[in-house]
């Protein structure tokens, strides 16, 4: 695996794999590398045959109050990580090489509506930050493939309707949600948790999986289902943002068809967790 700091450098790469008629697969990240992020670069491998992945820890997606300055940073067991993987070239560009005139400063990508609710509302400026850096990651690149996790479904969703909206010409691959053993989503902030937190940490996915269980069978008091979600985890003792069930298609309330989710955020102790989960309906 080659590890490159400059935009040049990965356009030149990129192209020359082009030219031979290879399909590029590309997996933005911000480091700090999981079983999470290795699933992508596995679904990476099954649509294309030369992987690209960036590791960039961006300044426009995190608020004033958050924890920028403190994100795990491990890029020496991230290129280990990616090599594995079978990643053919790391990008990881300085923060000047990015915004030459600083992140205030720079060109934004907004995706309005999607990008104001749930997450949005809670973290201004965050998918401005995040459509912004996927935008110019997408450019830089110039895949034909990217993939992105499921566990951040918002941002999932923000994406594809930014590249459908710009016309931009990349084929966006969703990856399912890597957990742990007891049903925990996998997240770099993890770390965050003390021992006793971890322990109640699955209580997350459980809530979830109790409102799909009422969702998969009918229930359309949606209302109830997200006040029972918010109640059982604050029992649990945590600070909940949200628990909310939507259609799938847009993030908007449930229409009378379609796939649904439901999305949760909840604080615990100095960690913000959020996890999400799908049904299928006719
Ligand atoms: P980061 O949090 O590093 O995540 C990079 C990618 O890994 C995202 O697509 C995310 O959804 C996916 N991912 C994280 N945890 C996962 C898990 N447990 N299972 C499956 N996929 C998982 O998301 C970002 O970085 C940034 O916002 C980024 C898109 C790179 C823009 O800066």
């Amino acid at each position: 695996m080659e590890t490159v700091v400059t935009i040049a450098a990965v356009r030149a790469m990129v192209r020359g794999w082009r030219k031979h008629g290879h399909r590029v697969a590309f997996v933005p990240t911000m480091g700090n590398l999981h079983a999470g992020h290795v699933s992508l670069i596995e679904a990476a491998r099954r649509h294309g045959d030369r992987f690209v992945a960036s590791i960039f820890v961006n300044p426009m997606q995190f608020g004033p109050n958050e924890d920028f300055a403190h994100y795990p940073r491990t890029p020496t067991e991230d290129g280990r990580m990616l090599a594995a993987a079978g990643c053919d070239l790391m990008f990881m560009p300085e923060g000047a090489e990015i915004y030459a005139n600083g992140p205030e400063r720079a060109t934004r990508v907004e995706v309005p509506g999607l990008s104001r609710i749930l997450e949005g509302e809670v973290r201004p400026g965050h998918f401005e930050g995040v459509a912004t850096i996927v935008a110019k990651l997408l450019h830089i690149v110039e895949p034909d493939i990217a993939v992105f996790g499921e566990k951040d479904f918002q941002q999932l969703t923000v994406i594809r309707r930014m590249v459908a909206d710009l016309c931009m010409p990349v084929e966006i691959i969703a990856a399912p949600t890597v957990r742990d053993a007891d049903g925990f989503a996998k997240s770099s902030r993890n770390q965050y948790l003390n021992e006793a937190e971890r322990a109640l940490a699955p209580a997350i996915y459980s809530t979830l999986q109790a409102a799909a269980r009422r969702l998969a069978a009918g229930d359309t008091e949606y209302a109830s289902i997200e006040h029972a979600g918010f109640k059982a985890l604050e029992a649990v003792g945590f600070r909940v943002d949200y628990f909310s069930v939507r259609q799938a298609v847009d993030l908007n309330a449930p229409g009378p068809s379609g796939a649904l989710v439901v999305l949760t955020a909840a604080r615990l102790g100095k960690a913000r967790l959020i996890d999400n989960i799908r049904i299928e309906r006719a």
